[in-house]
């Protein structure tokens, strides 16, 4: 029943530095891209294409999303809320396009207001247009489904509102489906409650799961959906992440963490474990601090114990 391969999204590009307070340059941002490409992501989630009004450390999107030496074989992606976004992204020349949209709606109504500034109705009736335009164009739609494990603002959420989501964003063509955690207060059962909503409406292949690690609960969650035989996860180097709209909440859960425990277990990734370390220093360094996932930390700290032996 468990997986014998898992697909990770890295999203530290979007989700983690669309949270950070100090402005981090386009340059950056794509030598993380590069960075991760070259640990074997396949997966990526660049940038969002939203207000630059609301979320300004992602006004640069167009830029970086141009800015990537795109590698064969990885699939790069972008969020938007609405049509402009999506328009925006296929200004640009046809080889700088993403391979994928994400749209982000939420289980809880409160969250919707807050994040997007509209209703979760009004919110699906936005996404209907942007599914239609991607699929016009030959490219895959995701979609999140934040707050699925409980809400900033209403609290409690019922596996019924996340099925409702779910509900609504397969009847609009949305072709894959992402249950987030967003403030990282899930526990392994209620996220198996959550998770079994979603596959009633998509293939078990089209199902991922997307927790922030808030409460130190990521890792066991993973586990409780591989169990359910999900292979698909999101994940961010180095720990980066957030939400602006969800305060205190924290980074979503490391890739190299995430890893470790996979392939502990025999579980493929295609990820260098290695370098994903690198590219984790590599950002940690950008942004000032230490990387916040445990694997980089012992990772680190072992290689410059190694270091400090071979020069005495
Ligand atoms: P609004 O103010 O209601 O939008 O915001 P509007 O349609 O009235 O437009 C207002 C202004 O925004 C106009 O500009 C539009 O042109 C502009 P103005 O005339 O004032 O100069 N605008 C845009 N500009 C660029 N790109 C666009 C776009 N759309 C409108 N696509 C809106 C509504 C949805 C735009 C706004 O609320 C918004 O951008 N929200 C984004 C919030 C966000 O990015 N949150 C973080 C990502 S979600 C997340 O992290 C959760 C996730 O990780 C899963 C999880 O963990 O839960 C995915
Ligand atoms: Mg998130």
């Amino acid at each position: 029943m468990i997986p014998d391969h898992v697909t990770l999204v890295d999203v530290g590009p979007r989700d983690g530095l669309q949270n950070e307070a100090q402005v981090v340059a386009a340059a950056d941002k794509i030598a993380l891209v590069h960075a991760l490409q070259a640990a074997g992501c396949r997966e990526i989630e660049v940038t969002s294409f939203v207000s630059p009004k609301w979320v300004p450390q992602m006004a640069d999107n167009a830029q970086v999303l141009a800015g990537i030496q795109r590698r064969p074989g990885v699939r790069y992606a972008v969020l938007t809320p609405n049509l402009q976004g999506l328009q925006a992204a296929l200004a640009l020349p046809r080889a700088r396009w993403p391979d994928e949209f994400v749209v982000f709606g939420a289980a809880s109504e409160a969250f919707s207001q807050r994040n997007i500034n509209c209703s979760i109705e009004v919110s699906l009736q936005r996404f209907a247009p942007v599914v239609a335009a991607a699929h016009e164009a030959g490219l895959k739609v995701r979609g999140a489904v934040s707050c699925a494990l409980g809400c900033p603002y209403q609290g409690a959420v019922t596996p019924d509102e996340v099925e409702h989501v779910v509900r609504l964003m397969k009847q609009i063509g949305v072709d894959h489906c992402g249950i987030a955690d967003t403030i990282g207060v899930g526990t392994p059962r209620a996220v198996q409650a959550a998770i079994e909503r979603a596959l009633k409406h998509y293939p078990v292949g089209e199902v991922s799961g997307h927790f922030h690690d808030t409460y130190g609960q990521a890792l066991a969650n993973i586990l409780a959906c591989l169990q359910m035989g999900l292979h698909t996860f999101d994940t961010s180097i180095a720990g980066l992440g957030g939400c602006p709209y969800a305060k205190g909440a924290t980074g979503n859960v490391a890739t190299e963490d995430v890893v470790f425990m996979l392939h502990g277990m025999g579980i493929a990734t295609g990820l260098d474990l290695d370098l994903l370390v690198d590219a984790a220093a590599a950002i940690s360094t950008v942004l000032g601090r230490a990387p916040v996932s445990h694997v980089s930390r012992a990772v680190l700290a072992k290689r410059a114990a190694a270091a400090q032996v071979a020069v005495s």
